[in-house]
């Protein structure tokens, strides 16, 4: 008999070893292993180990890996690369699009440094970066529409904000990327395996993420979309043997590409990670992204609730549910970030210290106790 996984339940508790210990509230920065993926990756290793080729990979498994990610999206698994990281998929855009000189990529001020210095890789070929600066840690819509011009080439923003939670509203701007012929790149990973992600829905053109943070996996792997449509359009400029239509031809030097986003990826993926991201997805899929967003969202939002009536000042804009994400960051009124940062060390509180802020990232399987443990260290 399977046991469901109710959000917040002992069975989830379970899967995840950190409960024994610490209130672990910092999926935003590193998620620790849940025992399915650590148990996969282990077991991997092992047979690995004992039967070196004869466990190699079949296509079969990474087949349906692909469909596995293309499912958490709403994509199709011909739209899916693996990559090692974030960084990878926004690069594979910077370099694979033809810029013109004078053509310019509307971002925001609030974006983490992987959103930054892949297009940076661009201003040399004339390519402006225009950054629209947050109002109280929101991004607005008409704002980044207000930096559009007819030379704006690309949209590239988080889905949420690293470091405020922000969730930009997708669907709009796919909306708008759409009507003016914007290509639209988004930065999932702070999002991506804790709220929902339609690509099709949101009309994305390109989405990149990682596997460590909500996605619960290792780290070193992460995955890239390319909306088929676009396929031809990205210059696939470090292409190498796994790009191609038939890669297990090996006397075939003339090979034409891949037909799928599979041309994206150069060589030998790194398995072992691969195999811990895709149990933690299925892990993921099986809880329900739908139950895991409703869930985190009344965490975050009680949350928000008891620092308010604690007197912190929240730098997480809060007074929007869908403006709103698995993360919340705050300052304390009469302690410093950093003395409370080194008390909640101490206490076993695990969160990030960000801008100034304590920065508080619960997933599917924190409680409210975890969070009555943070609470219980803020002097009164
Ligand atoms: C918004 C965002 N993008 C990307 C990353 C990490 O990038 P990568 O997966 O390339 O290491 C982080 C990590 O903190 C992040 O917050």
């Amino acid at each position: 008999m399977t046991i469901e996984i109710e959000p917040g339940s002992h069975a989830a508790r379970d899967l995840f070893p950190v409960t024994e210990r610490y209130a672990y509230l910092n999926h935003a920065a590193v998620s620790p292993l849940n025992r399915r993926a650590a148990g996969a990756m282990q077991r991997w290793v092992a047979d690995w180990a004992a039967h070196g080729t004869r466990v190699y990979p079949p296509a079969e498994q990474l087949a349906e890996y692909r469909q596995r990610a293309a499912t958490l999206i709403n994509a199709a698994p011909e739209e899916i690369a693996f990559t090692r990281n974030t960084t990878e998929g926004l690069l594979l855009v910077a370099r694979g699009l033809d810029w013109r000189p004078g053509d310019n990529i509307v971002t925001a001020e609030t974006e983490f440094t992987a959103n930054v210095y892949p297009w940076k890789n661009v201003e040399p070929e004339g390519v402006t970066i225009r950054r629209v600066p947050a109002r109280h840690g929101r991004i607005l819509v008409e704002d980044l529409v207000a930096a559009m011009d007819d030379r704006t080439r690309l949209l590239a923003i988080s889905f949420v904000e690293f470091y405020t939670g922000y969730r930009n509203d997708l669907f709009r701007l796919g909306e708008i990327c759409h009507r003016r012929g914007v290509r639209f790149c988004v930065d999932a990973i702070q999002g991506a395996g804790v709220l929902p992600i339609d690509v099709q829905a949101m009309r994305v053109d390109f989405l990149s993420t990682g596997g460590p943070k909500w996605l619960l996996g290792p780290m070193g792997v992460g995955f890239f979309y390319c909306r088929r449509e676009r396929l031809e359009e990205l210059n696939p400029r470090l292409y190498g043997w796994l790009s191609t239509a038939n890669p297990d031809d090996y006397f075939d030097y003339d090979q034409p590409l891949s037909p799928t986003a599979s041309r994206f990826e150069s060589g030998t993926l790194s398995w072992p990670s691969l195999v811990g991201l895709m149990e933690s997805i299925a892990l993921l899929l099986e809880v329900g992204i739908e139950r895991i967003a409703e869930y985190v969202l009344n965490l975050t939002g009680e949350l928000i609730a008891a620092l308010r009536a604690r007197g912190c000042e929240l730098l997480t804009p809060a007074e929007r549910r869908e403006e709103r994400s698995g993360i919340v960051t705050f300052r304390h009124p009469s302690c410093s970030p950093e003395e409370l940062f080194a008390r909640l060390e101490a206490a076993d509180v695990v969160v990030s210290l960000r801008g100034g802020g304590i920065r508080v990232a619960p997933h599917f399987y924190n409680t409210w106790e975890d969070i009555e443990r943070l609470l219980a260290v803020l002097p009164s």
